[in-house]
């Protein structure tokens, strides 16, 4: 088999799966694992939802393809679907196919708007892997051999409302900052941090972006994560499950920053007609199963259950809804390997975070076996 991901991601994670279903995956083996991290966050729905896989089939008949240049009522009925979730202020909605793409966006719209070209992120964020996206990001392994980056871009500690006042200036066009850091190892912000971030950037004129690309959909046990603590960005970037696994990336803003916004920016392949459809069934499914309300519930027991296994190897347990962070005090590797060979594939969170991202459906006796194998693999000794 001709392997070309191994060539860009040297560290495989597991088995090659050929089937999906809800939060089981099969190998061809017919072995079933169950799926911990949704697929990197995409499957908050699981594998081929079945509204999803029908509403996809169903559009691609009608019509797979059509330029962003004409209307389409299956994109117009989407982009009312979303906006209709979100406050009245984020209104205006920019679609792509991927959360780099979307943060891309946000980079362009901000800059273009306030006329600035600074960039306040948070160390340990991710923000994705293109060039304005990767500027965000903090991660020294993802940075360093592709630089120089594009300037203009600093990071303060996560959580520190001193240092994230003082970056903000008369010069900065984006503050950037996610909910809870995904990737840089499951920390939840503060509700004092992004109060200084929305004060600060509103009162110099700078722009307040959420990258809820991971944190989006239900995932932290609210609709997005930033209900929770009520601030509202001037810019939201959604990915990942938004489209229920069929690529999507959106930038939602408001009517002023679109106002502002000079020059031009397009995507071929954005608010294609079957992203569209694959969007409307995922947002029907996660808001009349209200799917956030299970991330809290099943959320809330797994962090419970796991803050007291009978173990020193856990330094820390993190999180918000489904999103789950277990700090170890060793790699996360061999922890990692341990559960695959039970059946249950997690992802890391750096060198020594198990992240959890199960999809918001797993029935909860998967839940409660893979919570078990956690034990059993973690919480000896
Ligand atoms: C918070 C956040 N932003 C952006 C991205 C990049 O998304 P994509 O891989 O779709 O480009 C990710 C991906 O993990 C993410 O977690």
């Amino acid at each position: 088999m001709i392997d070309e991901t191994s060539f860009f991601r040297p560290s495989r994670l597991g088995p090659t799966i050929v089937r999906g279903e809800g939060a089981s995956l099969w190998d061809r083996t017919g072995r079933r694992y169950v799926d911990l991290g949704a697929s990197h966050g995409v499957g908050n729905l699981g594998a081929s939802h079945p509204k999803v896989v029908r509403a996809v089939q169903q559009q691609a008949a009608e019509l797979l393809y059509l330029g962003a240049g004409y209307d389409v009522p299956v994109r117009s009925q989407f982009l009312e679907r979303l906006v209709g979730l979100l406050p009245p202020s984020l209104d205006r909605v920019f679609l792509s196919n991927s959360g780099t793409e979307a943060v891309e966006a946000a980079l362009k719209f901000a800059r273009s708007a306030t006329g600035r070209t600074r960039v306040v992120a948070a160390m340990r964020g991710f923000h994705g892997r293109t060039f304005g996206a990767l500027s965000a990001t903090w991660r020294k392994e993802f940075r360093e051999p592709f630089e120089p980056l594009v300037p203009g871009f600093v990071h303060v500690p996560y959580n520190d409302v001193g240092a994230i006042t003082e970056a903000i200036d008369e010069s900065t066009a984006l503050v950037l900052l996610e909910l809870v850091q995904g990737e840089g190892g499951v920390h939840v912000a503060t509700p004092e941090f992004l109060s200084a971030a929305r004060a600060r950037a509103s009162a110099v004129g700078a722009l307040l972006a959420f990258d809820e690309v991971q944190t989006g959909v239900g995932r932290t046990g609210r609709m997005f994560a930033f209900e929770r603590w009520g601030v509202v960005p001037d810019i939201l970037v959604l990915a990942k499950s938004l489209a229920g696994g069929v690529p999507i990336g959106a930038t939602v803003t408001t009517e002023e920053v679109r106002g502002r916004f000079r020059g031009s920016h397009h995507s071929t392949f954005g608010g294609t007609p079957l992203a569209c459809a694959a969007g409307i069934a995922a947002l029907d499914v996660v808001v009349r199963e209200r799917l956030w309300e299970r991330a809290e519930r099943l959320g809330e027991y797994a962090r419970e259950r796991l803050s007291h296994l009978p173990t020193d190897k856990i330094r820390e347990v993190r999180g918000l809804g489904l999103l789950i962070g277990l700090e170890l005090r060793e790699r996360v590797t061999p922890t990692l390997a341990a559960l695959t060979e039970r059946g249950f594939l997690a992802l890391p969170a750096g060198a020594t975070v198990l992240r959890l991202l199960p999809p918001l459906v797993i029935p909860e006796d998967d839940l409660k076996a893979g919570l078990e194998a956690i034990e059993e693999v973690v919480g000896r000794g």
